[in-house]
């Protein structure tokens, strides 16, 4: 449950005795793991002169020239305050905004960078590929290797397409659950975001509620008159749709730990439950493993809590900070797809050298011993200590983490679904927000998105950001 610390493999690290991982300083240009000595002991200094003036101005051209001055709008501040803030770099755990300011990133670009940013090895790696080119538009080696990687790391995984994002993963895998099934229904869950193609902008999550827009205009009725929505760990409410929609269900779609409406666990017979009812009726099981993909373990969501799907997609970590986007599964599913298969779905860029060395490299660094250990270890001990220092200055604070994924909401809780999370205190959140920020602390501006670690983070950044939290906490 959200409102717990969720049950995992290795046990908690007492926040009062941080593990020193290394003492020696170590320059940004050859920082690896444990980069951010030197750069935390610059956090203090930094915040004495906050200031955000370059960014603001930055910002304000930016909003003449794009929508909102942002590219995506989750980058927006609307649910916090303030404007977004402009920046200049990122290495390993950190990032500096263009004023000069330094962060402890808890955002990882939204979940690709989980061995660090601009890490060493890829960046040495990409360099190399670069020089063969950067997109053949014809099949290259790399994309075999990082196939072999994700079919083997991922259970559902017999063959899979890449893409150049989620949402593109997304819209091809419902297509092909349509191709495959000759029905025409889906079902999703409230909070759960798939992506921004207009079957899935039902009830999507983070980005669409924090802009507090009930679904997007320019989406057409007939888009989304076969989407079929469920509150989350609400195992009856599908019965129901199974029952009153016979025959027509395709597919079920979800987050198997929703990231989209904050961090939101399934209950323990609900994965299970799903996957018997989609057998039962005949309906494919999706996992959206865009983001908990390679992150709550190597083979993902379906690894760690044992249930697979029927197809799976995946984004963010397998293309290692470049725009990267999968589905798989089932052979015989996959079979259907172009141009082995009737199902069309084409890309320009897709499989691009580029993405593929950075996945691989990625996925390789992941795969060292120890990894997850790490995630689990330095994620307990942060949600812990900001729980901890929540509740001893009197807030109503729950929250949880699987990994290097975590969340906590403004409200006694406990949070099942979108609903529940609804019920949390946005307005405390953004002044905790904007307090955090000035601390050096850089989290999703909005209470409804997962936090992400990478193994960059190192305890020394776990106790900065506890520290910090502790004094925000006191003063909201
Ligand atoms: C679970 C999930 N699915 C799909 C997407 C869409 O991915 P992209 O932003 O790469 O299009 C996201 C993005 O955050 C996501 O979290």
């Amino acid at each position: 449950m959200a409102n717990t610390i969720a049950s995992v493999a290795v046990g908690m690290i007492s926040s009062s005795t941080p593990k020193l991982l290394s003492q020696r300083p170590i320059s940004r240009s050859s920082s690896r793991r444990f980069s951010t000595i030197k750069m935390t002991v610059s956090l203090d200094q930094k915040k004495k002169n906050f200031t955000l003036q370059k960014s603001e101005e930055a910002f304000n051209v930016a909003k003449e020239l794009m929508p909102g001055g942002v590219n995506s709008p989750v980058r927006a501040f609307k649910s916090v305050g303030g404007q977004p803030i402009v920046m200049d770099s990122v290495k390993g755990s950190h990032m500096w905004d263009i004023d000069g300011n330094e962060y402890i990133d808890y955002v990882g670009s939204w979940g690709p960078a989980i061995i660090g940013h601009a890490d060493d090895e890829v960046l040495a790696a990409l360099a190399e590929t670069m020089k063969k080119g950067t997109s053949f538009g014809a099949p290259c080696l790399l994309e075999n290797i990082l196939a072999e990687m994700v079919i083997a790391a991922v259970p559902s995984i017999e063959m899979v397409r890449f893409v150049n994002s989620g949402t593109e993963a997304c819209m091809g895998v419902l297509r092909l659950a349509r191709a495959y099934t000759g029905r025409m229904k889906v079902i999703k869950f409230e909070g759960c975001y798939h992506g921004h193609a207009d079957p899935f902008l039902v009830k999507a999550g983070s980005g669409v509620a924090t802009l507090g827009l009930p679904d997007s205009p320019g989406v057409p009725k007939a888009a989304t008159i076969d989407t079929l929505t469920a509150p989350y760990n609400d195992l009856s409410a599908v019965e129901a749709l199974f029952q009153s929609h016979k025959g027509e269900v395709a597919a079920i779609i979800l987050e198997p730990v929703v990231g989209n409406s904050g961090f939101i666990t399934p209950a323990p017979d609900f994965l299970s439950g799903i996957r018997k009812l989609t057998k039962e009726h005949g309906a494919l099981l999706i996992f959206d493993e865009v983001m908990t993909g390679f992150r709550l373990s190597y083979g993902g969501a379906q690894e760690y809590f044992g249930i697979t799907p029927d197809l799976t997609t995946l984004g963010k970590i397998i293309g290692g900070g470049l725009p990267v986007g999968a589905y798989g599964g089932k052979r015989e599913i996959m079979e259907m797809v172009a141009p082995a298969g009737p199902m069309y779905q084409a890309g320009t860029l897709s499989g691009n050298p580029l993405a593929m060395t950075a996945g691989i490299h990625t996925l390789r660094r992941l795969k060292e011993p120890g990894s997850y250990e790490h995630l689990n270890n330095i994620t307990s001990e942060l949600i812990q200590g900001i729980l901890d220092a929540g509740k001893k200055a009197g807030h109503a604070i729950c929250g949880g983490y699987i990994s290097g994924m975590f969340g906590f909401f403004f409200t006694e809780g406990p949070v099942y679904n979108f609903d529940d999370a609804k019920k949390c205190d946005t307005a405390k959140f953004g002044r905790f927000y904007r307090g955090m920020l000035e601390e050096g602390v850089y989290f999703a501006p909005s209470q409804f998105e997962a936090g992400f670690t990478s193994l960059a983070h190192t305890p020394e950044d776990i106790q900065k950001t506890i520290a910090a939290a502790e004094k925000v906490f006191r003063q909201i």
